[in-house]
């Protein structure tokens, strides 16, 4: 099939969607301008992939939530080419956000702050505040420039994955989730950290941490002097914060390492087909399901995390066992992620 008539000023190779695009000077160009005309572009950061579109434009943000199959009343964080932006969106930076913008933007952080006037409601889910985060991948900068100088103020953006799924990682998870959906995929490669971005609301009083995430919550507490308050039910809504969330399509289960190789046997008298994601056990003899073996350290881990679990979903098996990670604080964003994709799930379940 050839490109839709609209592509042909546009000179492209082949066009059956979604397009994937090589983040050439060129293609940055053209998927700035369909982010003006109010087409939704995926582009990749360092945390993991996200499906941008205007954030200016309510159609376009409406169709984000349709790409992903999202609830309209979850808000999208808005990614900015840099802090000198953070005015235009919030009407209030305490200093606390200010010290960790500083401190950790370009990066994996998000903050939660006070909404200007002129943001849209789609976007902040109804809300009083705004999720703003500037992110350090080369291509996602070189995009929120070039949308910048056609006049584009920020890029809405959730992560690239149908509602409740895991997180893509790489241009061709993205294709795999949302395919037709999405107008044009930017390729940039894995994305390095591999889990989403650390959230930290300014919208009350103290700072609260709403997602542990790429930046460990003990480099946000030595930025804040203190570490921030942990989540509760005064929190502002966050899809994140379902306890259900970045799941696998397949039952998943959480496992400690001395429990493993029993659980395996289990299954395997069951006739399950097993996929393991293991970290310090080794693959018993003879074992004939799928096994990934995952780095040993938290960013290691991180970075081959959601590639890992799409991998094990698409070897068909009938369950997915995960080798529990240790209980320290740098793991907890590891931790919280490895939760929701258990959760609700036990052993039992038919
Ligand atoms: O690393 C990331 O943060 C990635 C990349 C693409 O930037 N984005 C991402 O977006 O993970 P999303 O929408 O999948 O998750 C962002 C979370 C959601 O749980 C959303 O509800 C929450 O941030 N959020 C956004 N704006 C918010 C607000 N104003 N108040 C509370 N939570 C907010
Ligand atoms: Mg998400």
């Amino acid at each position: 099939m050839g490109p839709p008539p609209s592509d042909d000023h546009l000179n492209l190779k082949s066009a059956p969607h979604p397009r994937v695009l090589q983040p050439t000077p060129e293609a940055i160009a053209e998927a700035a301008a369909r982010l003006r005309a109010g087409d939704l572009v995926a582009f990749p950061t360092e945390t993991v992939y996200g499906l941008g579109g205007d954030a200016a434009n309510p159609a376009a943000v409406r169709r984000i939530f349709e790409a992903k199959g999202r609830p309209a009343d979850h808000p999208v964080i808005v990614h900015l080419p840099d802090s000198s932006q953070l005015a235009h969106w919030a009407r209030d930076v305490p200093v606390g956000a200010t010290a960790l913008a500083r401190a950790f933007w370009p990066g994996p952080l998000t903050l939660i702050l006070p909404r200007a006037e002129h943001v849209l409601g789609i976007v902040t889910g109804g809300q009083e505040s705004v999720g703003l985060r500037v992110p350090a991948h080369p291509v996602a900068r070189a995009l929120l420039a070039a949308f910048a100088r056609l006049g584009g103020c920020g890029i809405a953006a959730p992560s690239a994955n149908r509602f409740g799924h895991v997180s893509p990682t790489t241009a061709a998870h993205v294709a795999e989730d949302l395919g037709a959906a999405v107008d044009v995929i930017l390729d940039g490669g894995a994305s390095e950290v591999g889990i989403e971005s650390t959230i930290v609301s300014f919208a009350s009083d103290a700072p609260m941490l709403l997602r542990p995430g790429g930046i460990g919550v003990e480099a946000i507490a030595r930025v804040l002097g203190f570490p921030p308050r942990a989540a509760d039910g005064s929190a502002p809504r966050a899809s994140g914060t379902l306890a259900s969330h970045y799941a696998p399509h397949t039952r998943t289960l959480l496992v400690p390492a001395d429990a493993l190789h029993a659980m395996l046997a289990q299954h395997e008298t069951r006739e399950e087909r097993i996929g393991v994601l293991a970290r310090t056990v080794g693959e018993p003899e003879g074992f004939d399901g799928a096994w990934v073996a995952a780095p040993r350290d938290p960013a290691g881990y991180a970075h081959a995390l959601y590639a890992a679990l799409r991998a094990l979903e698409a070897s068909n098996a009938d369950v997915i066992v995960v080798e529990a990670v240790p209980e320290t604080l740098d793991w907890l964003a590891i931790r919280d992620r490895l939760a929701r994709a258990t959760h609700g799930e036990d052993d039992d379940r038919d």
